[in-house]
């Protein structure tokens, strides 16, 4: 029985985790904080992981995975592979990088070579995207963010894709602070 199906029967609280693909402490990682607010006031169980700061190999491409269904590479994937797989709702977030997510959160996705096909399967997903020029540029780091969401089948419940340049840009918008402040109280809410 997957974890999200198991909710509430002997689980209790919701679980939100957010994987922040930026390279500094700016948008992105600030807009994540705000929806993991909203969320823990909404009575959820929340985690916030900073790519920037694990070490985490790139996939060498060995293909072991597919026999063995496990990733042989040690480092701090180890860790955060059972927060994803415990989690119920992933929030993506990642900075626009030429029109695509960033190398930190490519590298993370690259790393779920064994885990794609099942053990993802019927989670949700919030994708969050800052990017300096804003409008249909946003668009490329979000089907950047949904082509892993496809590929694990994992469900998109929300979104924020907001312009923003400098790294302390977003949070004096008190406007999406709010919008990302509900989304993390509804994702929370939600069966
Ligand atoms: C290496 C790099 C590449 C970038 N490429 C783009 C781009 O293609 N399009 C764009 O709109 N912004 C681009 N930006 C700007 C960032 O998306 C923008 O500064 C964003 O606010 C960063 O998010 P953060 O504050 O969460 O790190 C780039 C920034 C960097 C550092």
């Amino acid at each position: 029985m997957a974890r999200s199906q198991t909710k509430g029967l002997f689980c209790g609280k919701m679980k939100i985790l957010a994987i922040c693909g930026s390279s500094r402490r700016g948008n992105t990682e600030a807009m994540l904080k705000r929806i993991l607010d909203g969320a823990k006031e909404a009575g959820a169980q929340i985690e916030l992981v900073l790519l920037r700061e694990k070490q985490i190999l790139t996939c060498d491409g060995c293909f072991c995975c597919e026999k063995t269904k496990t990733c042989r590479l040690s480092d701090d994937m180890r860790l955060i592979y059972p927060k994803m797989f415990n989690a119920d709702v992933i929030v993506l977030g990642s900075p626009n990088y030429f029109n695509n997510v960033s190398g930190l959160m490519k590298n993370f996705f690259d790393r779920f070579c064994p885990f794609w096909e099942e053990t993802l399967k019927g989670k949700k997903a919030v994708l969050v995207v800052a990017g300096a020029e804003g409008g249909k540029s946003l668009k490329t780091t979000e089907k950047a963010l949904k082509n892993f969401c496809e590929i694990c089948s994992i469900r998109i419940v929300g979104k924020i894709l907001i312009k923003a340049k400098e790294a302390n840009e977003i949070q004096k918008n008190q406007k999406v602070m709010q919008k990302c402040f509900l989304l993390g109280k509804k994702i929370a809410a939600a069966e």
